[in-house]
């Protein structure tokens, strides 16, 4: 396979060659722990707080309100499952349907265990309804809600600001798992209330195994590693400085960047679904096209099967997905494209299409020229079509 076109950057991104260069020197001469008493770990201290400055200042957080992580499924646990421990069993946890599974299996593994969970729904473009959410808040005391800022399989982008200023109305704890808007859309947690927001650092063009989680100041949760005092005791472990300082220099080169990239982001997107559309009868966009993240796409074509869609493609070095990446594995169709009430026909035919700024118009254009030859291919072998009856799903 000589060439590979990149379109699964939802799932991981590559990183960034100005965020490996600045890690080497961690990664060699700069050893020391940050927390040791001597200069030789002093010196490396600075450069952690540097990172938790740089890291802030991309929030528009305080460096102390920062939290290092391993990744954002860590910040999700630590967030839910630590406000749940510090506020108690009877807290009432309130999610989404459409939520990755790092934060839907922790608010189901805590249903039962004490806790009651509601799960709001999605419309038909995967749009949250805040009269819902409002209904299930009517009543509590201390609750708890995790809403995403954006679906990482529509791109789909939630009202956050009004969710944190229902639940400020409410006395809720408000936690984001806002892992695929960094770097694609400006995050700004003075204007946006949010008690507590989660991001991983390989989504955005630095290394995996490293996240955070944004704690603003005077919110409460019980830590989930207990140990060490590094993280003011939030979290445990000796920091990891080599990822942390790429991930800073990713935080850095979004801010720079952010506003331009996405703009030629938006640009190849748009060509591309407009040439899968006019090329591919019977095919439909899922999702709000209005309010969605600029590189996302997610297509249902229509009478065929997403694994078989991604296969073909994979042999023609097109990297794309079905669903989740953390989901894979398993054959049923995507909870979040069924929680919009997609019909069976298309449900199965979902697939996504996600763009980053090392992509070029060019490999759009190859996406384009292909994707209409495999979804053919597989149509002529398909036992269903536009006479198909069955609807489990409908
Ligand atoms: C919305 C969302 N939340 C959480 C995660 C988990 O991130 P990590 O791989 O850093 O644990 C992902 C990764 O796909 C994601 O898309």
């Amino acid at each position: 396979m000589s060439r590979i076109v990149y379109f699964d950057n939802n799932a991981t991104t590559r990183v960034a060659p100005e965020v490996t260069e600045a890690m080497l020197p961690f990664l060699g001469e700069m050893y020391g722990n940050p927390s040791s008493m001597h200069a030789f770990g002093g010196a490396v201290a600075k450069h952690l707080d540097r990172a938790r400055e740089e890291v802030a200042a991309f929030l528009n957080a305080e460096p102390e309100e920062i939290v290092f992580t391993s990744c954002a499924t860590e910040s999700d646990n630590t967030a839910i499952r630590g406000v749940a421990a510090f506020n108690g069993p009877g807290t009432k946890i309130i999610t989404t349907k459409v939520e990755h599974p790092a934060v839907l299996n922790t608010c189901r593994y805590l249903k039962g265990r004490g806790y009651e969970v509601a799960e709001l729904g999605v419309d038909s473009l995967g749009r949250l309804d805040l009269d819902e959410l409002r209904e299930e808040l009517k009543g509590t005391n201390k609750a708890l809600v995790s809403v995403m800022w954006a679906n990482n399989e529509t791109g789909v982008i939630f009202p956050v600001e009004e969710v944190a200023e229902i639940c400020r109305e409410y006395g809720a704890t408000f936690h984001t798992d806002a892992v695929q808007v960094a770097g694609k859309v400006p995050v700004d947690v003075k204007k946006t209330p949010v008690d507590l927001l989660a991001m991983s650092g390989h989504k955005f063009h630095a290394p995996k195994g490293v996240g955070l989680l944004y704690v603003r100041k005077g919110s409460y949760f019980q830590p989930l590693m207990l140990g060490g005092h590094q993280e003011r005791g939030l979290r445990a472990g000796t920091e990891n400085v080599p990822y942390i300082v790429g991930l800073a220099k990713a935080c850095e080169l979004a801010r720079k960047h952010m506003a331009e990239d996405e703009g030629r982001i938006a640009q190849m997107r748009d060509k591309l679904e407009a040439g899968i559309l006019a090329a591919c009868p019977d095919t439909i966009v899922n999702g709000d096209r209005e309010n969605r993240l600029p590189g996302t796409l997610n297509v249902a074509f229509k009478y065929i099967e997403g694994e078989a869609i991604a296969y073909h493609l994979s042999d023609l070095g097109i990297c794309i997905s079905t669903g989740s990446a953390c989901a894979s594995g398993s054959l049923d169709p995507s909870h979040v494209i069924r929680a919009m009430g997609v019909p069976f026909v298309a449900v199965h035919g979902s697939v996504r299409f996600s763009l980053s700024r090392y992509n070029t118009m060019d490999e759009v254009e190859y996406v384009i020229e292909n994707v209409p030859k495999v979804v053919k291919k597989l149509r002529d072998l398909s036992p269903f079509g536009p006479e198909t009856k069955v609807s489990t799903y409908e």
